[in-house]
């Protein structure tokens, strides 16, 4: 999948552009605050339909505008498509592919799939358990439609059974009947999850010694899963087991909502030991191996966004992630970066021709260049 033109209007620091893609490399040179992360946010949201910083949608439109406007003109599949998302001041957001509003926003999600390599990713890793599940269930639903609605059933399950927590109701059948929908949900969110993070952690674990280098470091992910805990594997004895407890708490302590992934490295947990250079690299092997599952999920190469990538990295590895990302293996890429210099030397050595954009004050100006 490849997006060819990019057309921006009152988008965060971004009054005005229009951007004419390379098919594979594009590079966005500038100073801090430029609005370099602000282009690639822009590229997301026609992924995502929002925003890839989680400000809400009236955040995206430049200060003291009312209106904004962001559209991708894409060849996928080989056809071309439009994709554009409108916001205006007090009114519904709008979003259409090929001019058709969308009823559901959700069914557009994984259509245009992207992958975004992001300095606060290091919060995979050191943040809450609850990062990893909002991580793992964002790409397991992109190939997985079934998931999606799973998790949703589960969730609003869990939401009942907290309410009659909450409320003291002592009801038995009334718990059984919200325990039920949770058993059935619980047990299929659970096999996809331990299934998808044994398939990940191959990929991953390439990944990480294709960039650390052969043999430096070994490095594993291994699923939590809250359903190992029960006695026969299944959610009711769990909740069995946990009765008398959550009827304490008020609130129901276990289950897939607590579900985690162990990052190791040489088998010591990884937010605790990892240096910083280190759990950049673990990062970014995370990214590509979700790029891979994403591209055999949807049988299109998703796009990839390199923000601020080269940070606390050496210069082996910085090289390494860009061969890597340069191969046929991956598709259009976009890259920002503070450093001419910097960028410059990487990629002539990778060989591609590519397009740079210089960014100054949510102005972009570009040359082309052909090596
Ligand atoms: N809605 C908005 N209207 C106007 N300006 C905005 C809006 N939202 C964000 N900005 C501005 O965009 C700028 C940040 O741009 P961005 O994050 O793209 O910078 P950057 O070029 O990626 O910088 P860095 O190299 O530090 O990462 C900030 O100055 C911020 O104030
Ligand atoms: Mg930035």
């Amino acid at each position: 999948m490849q997006l060819n033109k990019l057309t921006l209007l009152n988008f965060k620091n971004i009054s005005e552009a229009t951007l004419e893609m390379s098919p594979k490399i594009n590079c966005f040179l500038g100073d801090n605050g430029m609005g370099k992360s602000n282009l690639l946010d822009a590229i997301y949201v026609l992924s995502f339909c929002k925003s890839f910083s989680g400000v809400p949608d009236r955040m995206l439109m430049k200060l003291q505008c009312d209106c904004a406007m962001v559209k991708g003109e894409y060849l996928r599949r080989d056809a071309r498509e439009e994709v554009v998302m409108g916001l205006s001041a007090g009114r519904r957001k709008s979003f259409k592919r090929g001019g058709k509003e969308y009823d559901r926003l959700s069914s557009h999600i994984g259509t245009f799939p992207l992958v975004m390599v992001a300095p606060n990713d290091v919060d995979l890793i050191r943040g809450a358990g609850e990062e990893r599940r909002k991580w793992m269930d964002m790409v397991i639903s992109q190939g997985d439609r079934r998931y999606l609605d799973m998790l949703i059933r589960y969730n609003s399950a869990l939401e009942q059974r907290n309410k009659l927590l909450r409320d003291g109701v002592v009801d038995h059948n009334l718990y059984m009947a919200v325990e039920m929908v949770m058993d059935g949900a619980a047990s299929y969110l659970h096999a996809r999850r331990r299934e998808w993070v044994e398939k990940l952690t191959v990929l991953f674990g390439r990944y990480y010694r294709i960039i650390a280098g052969e043999g430096r470091e070994t490095v594993e992910l291994r699923y939590e899963g809250s359903l190992d805990e029960s006695p026969d594997g299944s959610m009711t004895a769990l909740l069995d087991g946990a009765r008398r407890h959550d009827e304490a708490v008020k609130h129901t302590s276990v289950g897939p909502h607590r579900d985690d992934i162990a990052m190791t490295l040489d088998d010591m947990p990884m937010r605790r030991t990892g240096s910083q250079g280190q759990c950049k690299t673990f990062t970014v092997a995370l990214r590509m191996a979700q790029y891979e599952f994403l591209r055999e999920a949807s049988g299109v190469r998703p796009l990839l966004l390199l923000d601020d990538i080269f940070d606390k990295l050496d210069a082996g590895r910085v090289e390494r992630i860009m061969s890597l990302v340069t191969s046929d293996d991956f598709g259009q890429i976009f890259i920002t970066d503070t450093n001419r210099k910097h960028l410059d030397e990487i990629i002539s050595r990778m060989g591609s021709s590519y397009r740079l954009w210089n960014v100054d004050d949510g102005v972009f100006t570009s040359d082309d260049v052909t090596l």
